[in-house]
């Protein structure tokens, strides 16, 4: 894992806006995986700044959004398709025709339709950069502890504790969804990088969990121990729990003398 620490939030989304233009500026097809939730919204922040003031163009992007909610319409203000449209579809340059997510109705067959945005994902490519938040559970996506590391996308019970967190989004009287399909844990393993973004002392322990806890389904994001690429940006707050605090800012450094020696390396 590639950890790095950041004074404040707003350089974790800076960053992070980064390495997703580094991605669409050097690729003929980039596939994007994305997230929704509080912390990526500053990060698509950056991305309708850079297109608007620097032209990074996202025509030629496809992108594959983690989870939705099961059976709710694209146009309900809840759907994770609304959210995307409000903080990056609708004000970039992006093909929406080439952008997917996880849906299912009630008269569709989660299993068939899980599998059919699998290989959807295999037909574009796979996913180059899969953008990822964290739960305070240790969440990823909506694999919620004791997810299969295996797990592939697929219908899944949201867990009290995430729904009492998302329960602030919702107003009084509108219906909060308790089932979502989701990508597997497996799903974003396969993405050929990983960046998750944490921030504030709420993901203090589940950073430190995923970072130097046991590999363990109690702890979904422990598996990207096992990614060869995943990146990790963090703000001090979210870092707080972690012992080992100074290494991770050194062995940053070092990484960026070796990055300025021989250019910034990536194997998308
Ligand atoms: P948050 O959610 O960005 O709203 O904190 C992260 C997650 O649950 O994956």
């Amino acid at each position: 894992m590639q950890i790095i620490i950041f004074d404040n939030a707003e350089q974790v989304a800076e960053n992070a806006a980064q390495w997703v233009s580094e991605l669409i500026r050097n690729k003929d097809k980039p596939v994007l995986g994305l997230a929704t939730g509080s912390t990526p919204i500053s990060l698509y922040k950056q991305l309708v700044n850079k297109h608007k003031n620097e032209g990074l163009s996202f025509n030629h992007v496809s992108s594959f959004n983690l989870d939705e909610y099961h059976n709710i319409n694209a146009d309900n203000a809840q759907s994770y398709r609304s959210f995307m449209k409000d903080h990056l579809f609708d004000h970039v340059d992006i093909n929406q025709s080439n952008t997917y997510l996880p849906t299912c109705s009630n008269s569709q067959n989660p299993r068939e339709q899980g599998v059919s945005y699998e290989k959807k994902i295999q037909e574009l490519g796979g996913i180059d950069l899969q953008i990822l938040g964290i739960g305070a559970n240790g969440h990823i996506g909506f694999n919620e502890p004791t997810s299969s590391l295996a797990s592939r996308t697929r219908i899944k019970t949201l867990t009290q504790q995430t729904l009492t967190d998302n329960s602030r989004l919702f107003n009084e009287g509108e219906e909060q969804p308790t089932m979502a399909m989701t990508m597997g844990i497996a799903t974003i393993m396969d993405a050929r990088y990983v960046l998750l973004m944490a921030t504030g002392k709420n993901k203090a322990k589940a950073v430190n969990d995923m970072i130097t806890g046991a590999l363990s389904a109690m702890c979904p994001a422990s598996a990207l121990q096992m990614h060869e690429n995943a990146v990790i940006l963090l703000d001090k707050e979210a870092a707080s729990d972690l012992a080992d605090h100074q290494y991770y800012q050194w062995a940053d450094q070092q990484h960026r003398k070796i990055n300025e020696t021989y250019g910034f390396y990536h194997n998308y």
